[in-house]
């Protein structure tokens, strides 16, 4: 399975921003994981990380025929972004949202995610664990 890996933005700020609620691995940390994961899964990865939502838009997009399955962390963009909902429908990928925090328990903006309609799963509140639950997830994704 070819698998892409998209985290929006701030994330790479992981390991400085808010460690009570992101923990302390920094994102080449975080990267690290999902790599040995996809690998122990015989999975190929691409792995990106973008504070733009035009750019992660065209990132779905150039990757859209090579990836059989998505995992994406859009951040705030979670919340609101429309374009990003919709890319990932129009693109038809089969997705998985993750959030190292637990978008559930926190701010009453960070509840609602319009992105988890066209995902066929959602992990968060585990930190890494919610990637590398993602990543297992995905092995169970039907190929294109
Ligand atoms: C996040 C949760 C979002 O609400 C926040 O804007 C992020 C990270 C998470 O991984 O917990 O940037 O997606």
């Amino acid at each position: 399975m070819n698998l892409l890996v998209i985290h929006g933005p701030n994330l790479h700020l992981l390991g400085r921003r808010k460690p009570a609620v992101y923990g302390t691995a920094t994102m080449a940390q975080l990267n690290a994981a999902i790599r040995k994961r996809a690998a122990a899964l015989g999975f190929k990865v691409r792995v990106f990380q973008s504070n733009s939502e035009g750019r992660i838009i065209d990132l779905l997009t150039a990757n859209a025929g090579w990836a059989d399955a998505l995992v994406i962390n859009p951040a705030a963009y979670t919340h609101y972004s429309y374009a990003i909902r919709d890319a990932i429908e129009a693109l038809e990928l089969p997705a998985v949202e993750v959030h190292l925090s637990d978008i559930a328990k926190r701010e009453s903006f960070r509840r609602v995610s319009v992105i988890k309609p066209v995902c066929l799963a959602q992990f968060k509140g585990e930190g890494a664990g919610s990637y590398m639950k993602a990543l297992d997830y995905c092995a169970s994704i039907k190929r294109k």
